[in-house]
């Protein structure tokens, strides 16, 4: 029967094309037929899989980007289990590969993971191994350029592709494996950002003018549970973020950001010292997180967090308490932190924490403004390009110090990149449940950026576990076995 209707649909949507009263095929339906069969290793067992492209908006621009890997394990087409969880149960495990902003390409469970070797496994291999359906989307990124030179990936082209996808996933909930109220979506860095991004607006309106011109599939786009490394985000508060935690801070290994290919970015560092204006930009920048701190009204339990005019105050004195609290686990697991000369030990005990001076000791990476360069020549500059236009401003500072003929963003584009502006809005559904983890050696943003990101969502009443991993520097998906420890709890 089910043959017959498929014959019977294809013969009908060739009549209904050629009459153009007629609506259009449903392109966005899932077919559980068009299959390829694979398997996967992880830690020596072998797991069958059945691997599925759709393509997730009916009028893509690039269906190479704006289409998503899909893994079934086997056994929920025979009605078997995985663990304790089966074909209606699984939760859907989303992981988004956009580094940089750039284009991502959806996940290939077959390639190794950044970094890693052939005999790592993935995230989206760990996620099949235990049970989870993967869906794996690509998404349009800044640099994505059609035949007559016109952009097609700028803000917000790829947070409105993920939510596509995700409203693909909940219109073929009843057709397809796993359970599209049990999404949890994973990424890192820009990836880890549009996570939460993704994470923070579930179904806000602001995003439905662009899913309706894309064709994205009449349904939710609200998901379960983020999870975010290192999430390059808020991005039009990072430049004063990163000069409250940088300030002062005046050698640097600069980030290059020299050659992507579709999976991996190339990072070099490049040493520097700044200049005397670049430290004048520093002190310009510093002064302005303080306002916008305290405007966010956050706690920590009963205490207010927020900073003086000097950036001083309980936020910093909470912002080293994460630093404390990292070294302490480490210490406690075996780790020789007797020369980190910025944390004070006593008995085996971290009492103390000079926030100062772990900035010093772990490093600046940018340049300020870390961001909205004012020659335009930061990766963020070009996320905020329009069609014909590839790299514009989207900060007031970066607007009135511009070193060349520049235009900015409007403030709506800037908003809908912000996942802070979005938690708990009227008509929005902000995931109930999220991890974030940044490593104490990451500065490719201020740690602020991801505390005042985990303090609201906490503050709002969601589900946050929030930690800084000693040590750890800017990358991702190195804990897999908690992370799928985490989401297996959250899910339940
Ligand atoms: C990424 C890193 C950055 O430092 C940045 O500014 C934007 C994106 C990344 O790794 O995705």
């Amino acid at each position: 029967l089910f043959r017959a209707s498929v014959t019977l649909l294809a013969v009908s949507s060739a009549l209904l094309s050629s009459c153009t009263m007629m609506s259009k095929p449903d392109t966005l339906k899932f077919d559980p037929t068009k299959y390829t069969s694979g398997t996967t290793t992880v830690n020596g067992k072998t797991y069958k899989y059945r691997a599925y492209t759709v393509v997730y908006v009916a009028n893509p621009v690039d269906s190479k980007y704006q289409s998503m890997n899909i893994y079934v394990p086997e056994e929920y087409f025979a009605g078997g289990s995985v663990g304790s969880y089966n074909a209606q149960s699984a939760p859907i495990f989303l992981p988004n590969q956009v580094g940089g902003y750039m284009p991502g390409e959806p996940g290939d469970i077959t390639k190794p993971p950044m970094g890693g070797s052939a005999d790592t496994p993935n995230a989206m291999q760990v996620a099949l191994s235990r049970g989870y359906v993967v869906a794996s989307p690509g998404a349009r990124g800044r640099t994505n350029k059609d035949a007559s030179g016109q952009f097609y990936g700028k803000a917000p082209a790829a947070i409105v592709d993920l939510k596509a996808a995700v409203s693909y996933l909940h219109y073929n909930d009843a057709a397809m494996p796993g359970n599209a109220e049990r999404i949890v979506s994973n990424g890192t860095s820009a990836g880890g950002a549009l996570s939460a991004l993704l994470g923070a607006t579930g179904d806000n309106k602001d995003y439905a003018p662009y899913l309706k011109a894309l064709g994205a599939a009449p349904a939710s786009d609200a998901i379960y549970a983020v999870s975010a490394y290192c999430p390059i985000t808020n991005l039009d508060h990072a430049d004063a973020a990163y000069e409250w935690e940088f300030n002062g801070v005046n050698d640097y290994q600069k980030l290059q950001i020299t050659q992507d290919t579709s999976y991996q970015m190339q990072r070099t560092l490049v040493n520097g010292t700044l200049t005397t204006d670049q430290i004048a930009v520093s002190d310009a920048l510093k002064p302005q997180f303080t306002p916008y701190l305290n405007s966010l009204n956050l706690k920590n339990g009963d205490q207010a967090l927020t900073l003086d005019a000097q950036g001083n105050g309980t936020f910093k004195t909470y912002m080293a308490s994460w630093i404390q609290k990292s070294a302490q686990r480490a210490l406690d697991a075996g780790a020789d932190l007797s020369k980190v000369s910025y944390l004070t030990i006593q008995n085996g005990k971290v009492t103390g924490v000079d926030f100062d001076a772990y900035a010093k000791g772990i490093g600046r990476m940018k340049t300020p403004p870390a961001f909205d360069g004012l020659s335009l020549e930061n990766g963020e500059n070009t996320l905020f390009g329009t069609s014909s236009v590839d790299a514009r401003h989207f900060t007031a500072y970066g607007t009135q110090n511009s070193k060349v003929a520049a235009t900015t963003a409007d403030p709506q584009t800037v908003k809908l990149m912000n996942p802070m502006d979005y938690i708990s809005a009227p008509d929005t559904r902000t995931a109930p449940y999220w991890r974030i983890r940044v490593g104490t050696a990451d500065k490719d943003t201020s740690h602020a950026i991801s505390a005042v990101l985990a303090t609201k969502l906490t503050n709002t009443g969601h589900d946050v576990d929030y930690w800084l991993p000693w040590n750890v520097p800017h990358s991702g998906d190195y804990d897999l076995t908690e992370l799928f420890d985490w989401m297996d709890k959250v899910v339940a």
